[in-house]
């Protein structure tokens, strides 16, 4: 029944910043998924007779990962799989299962934002039992196993039927349980919000566009929105999943959004408008003539989650990824409470949440979520933010604009250089390390720099410390900027500067975001000599 199959290692099966992603063709080499789930596995200890939460964001060869992934944990000794119907789970959706039913873990199959497609992205990730991913100790113990596997196990009975809703026995005697994707989820999300707040707003003529880009939330949201919230027939858009995402990129932000960001900016435009990405854990926030930064976003989300019937009783705390601006820390700060910064990577928040010391976290990278989960949640930040509006009964520019006036603005913007030769990125970064310890005191225009650092995490519960996780430059007066290497990429390198500025002065907070950020990025040019390092002459892609 059970076959050990050997196999030679593959060198490259390092997981980034969120599992291993590679082309799917890469994925298409012999036993390379094997190798990968098989080395999960071995770095596990005890789930023999435990259950394992099975998912993905429907992309191309989610389905033939999920056949082989259900065949391994047969051969390997799990009592029982959950996967979503047809293998479809969103990511924040395969966390609240795996927290649901008490699963042992949960493999996640998703490149996230990346596009999907034969010649585009794959990735396969591990979450343990607390519903979020793997912690560095882990996923360094998958690599290290993946480095000198010489065998996997697989049941051979044949593909499972992933279509039909129910339970099943499988030969040898694993249970496999075939649930709704979208069930569970949304009576979460019941819980925590105000639907009726919300069917009220909507009802009186409030009008929402939710684009689902043809990945995952598309059945979540038609379900959530329209169904329950009455949204009218069309709000959701692009809900179908599609294997390739229909050749777009599944990354919520005004650039592969532009179609509705456009819209949102226009005559008519509706009174929100929001968007989720490829496994429905990003989300884009945008009001009527008016787009919210994920960093305020998040500011603002905590500033009012009272308002949410899940959160009525405050919150423990707030963290954020280091390059998220210091916008939450200002609300954090006037409410008395924890603030922590975090290295780039979900996975950094998951003890903070464990420990109840923090409630709500937030990345620039339009990532927002909170401890009903352990991974960040699209959806939740949209239905946080529409009770909020519910509530306040004000619209998104109102509610943004207040939030500056009360706590002054943080500008904010990310640079990012795609693509650009790795070799060229390492030394552009070891060259900024090189300066670290002569540049405080230097100035570039009317910005000093006051403090430059490599930024280095000490996890406050599990006391493990994280290096290299970012160049800081902090200059008087709080503006900063940061420079990193993307963890997600595929291809090449990509540089990411993020420019942050601080203005108190309400009568200051109309200026066009770029414009407000000219001295930094001027300084960020001189200090890490981009233009010649990477041979662009401008970024890839401004958010
Ligand atoms: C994924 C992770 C996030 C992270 C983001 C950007 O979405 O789940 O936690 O912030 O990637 O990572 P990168 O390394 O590409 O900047
Ligand atoms: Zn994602």
């Amino acid at each position: 029944m059970n076959k050990s199959v050997s196999t030679t290692p593959y060198q490259d099966q390092k997981p980034g910043t969120s599992g291993l992603r590679k082309k799917v063709p890469v994925f298409q080499q012999p036993n390379y998924a094997e190798n990968f789930i098989q080395s999960i596995f071995d770095s596990l200890e005890g789930y023999q007779g435990k259950c394992l939460v099975i998912g993905g964001d429907g992309r191309y060869y989610n389905r033939e990962v999920i056949q082989k992934a259900i065949k391994m944990a047969a051969a390997n000794g799990f009592g029982k799989v959950m996967v979503g119907k047809g293998g479809i789970l969103s990511t924040p959706a395969a966390s609240h299962i795996i927290r649901k039913y008490k699963a042992f873990g949960g493999i996640i199959l998703s490149a996230s934002h990346n596009p999907g497609g034969p010649t585009e992205d794959f990735g396969i990730k591990y979450n343990v039992n607390n519903g979020g991913p793997a912690p560095e100790k882990i996923t360094d113990a998958i690599y290290a196993r993946t480095k000198v596997i010489d065998s996997y196990k697989i049941a051979d009975f044949p593909d499972v039927n992933l279509d039909r809703i129910g339970k099943e026995e499988l030969p040898g005697g694993m249970m496999l349980s075939v649930i709704d994707s979208v069930e569970d989820y949304t009576a979460l999300m019941e819980e925590l919000f105000d639907f009726g707040a919300i069917r009220n707003l909507i009802s009186l003529g409030f009008r929402i566009a939710f684009d689902a880009m043809s990945a995952v939330t598309g059945p979540y949201a038609k379900e959530i929105f329209e169904n329950r919230l009455g949204a009218p027939l069309g709000s959701v858009r692009n809900f179908m999943p599609l294997p390739d995402f229909g050749g777009h990129h599944p990354d919520p932000n005004p650039v592969h959004c532009k179609e509705l960001y456009d819209e949102m900016m226009g005559d008519d435009a509706p009174d929100f408008g929001a968007a989720s990405d490829g496994d429905g854990d990003r989300n884009l926030i945008v009001g009527r003539g008016i787009f919210v930064t994920p960093s305020d976003s998040l500011a603002i989300l905590a500033a009012n989650a009272n308002l949410a019937p899940g959160y009525s009783g405050g919150l423990a705390g707030i963290a954020r990824s280091m390059p998220t601006s210091g916008a939450a820390d200002r609300v954090a700060e006037k409410r008395g409470i924890g603030m922590y910064e975090t290295p780039t990577g979900w996975k950094f928040f998951g003890n903070l949440l464990d420990a109840g010391m923090a409630t709500i976290c937030g990345e620039e990278s339009a990532g927002t979520g909170s401890n009903h989960v352990r991974e960040k949640d699209g959806l939740w930040a949209v239905l946080l933010w529409l009770n909020i509006l519910a509530v306040r009964g004000e619209s998104v520019q109102d509610v943004v604009t207040q939030h500056w006036q009360t706590y002054g603005r943080n500008y904010y913007s990310r640079h990012d250089y795609e693509g650009v030769d790795t070799d060229a990125a390492n030394v552009l970064i070891d060259n900024l390390r090189s300066q670290l310890s002569t540049l405080p005191g230097k100035t570039f225009g009317v910005l000093t720099v006051e403090k430059a650092d490599d930024f280095a995490y000490h996890d406050p519960v599990d006391k493990s410390v994280s290096e290299h996780q970012g160049i800081r430059i902090l200059f008087t007066g709080g503006s900063r900027v940061v420079f990193r290497l993307s963890g997600t990429g595929t291809s090449g390198a990509t540089l990411r500067v993020y420019l942050e500025r601080y203005e108190p002065d309400s009568t200051r907070h109309n200026i066009e975001t770029q414009e407000a950020l000219a001295d930094l990025i001027a300084a960020a040019e001189s200090i890490a000599d981009i233009r010649k390092r990477t041979g662009r002459d401008a970024p890839s892609v401004i958010t």
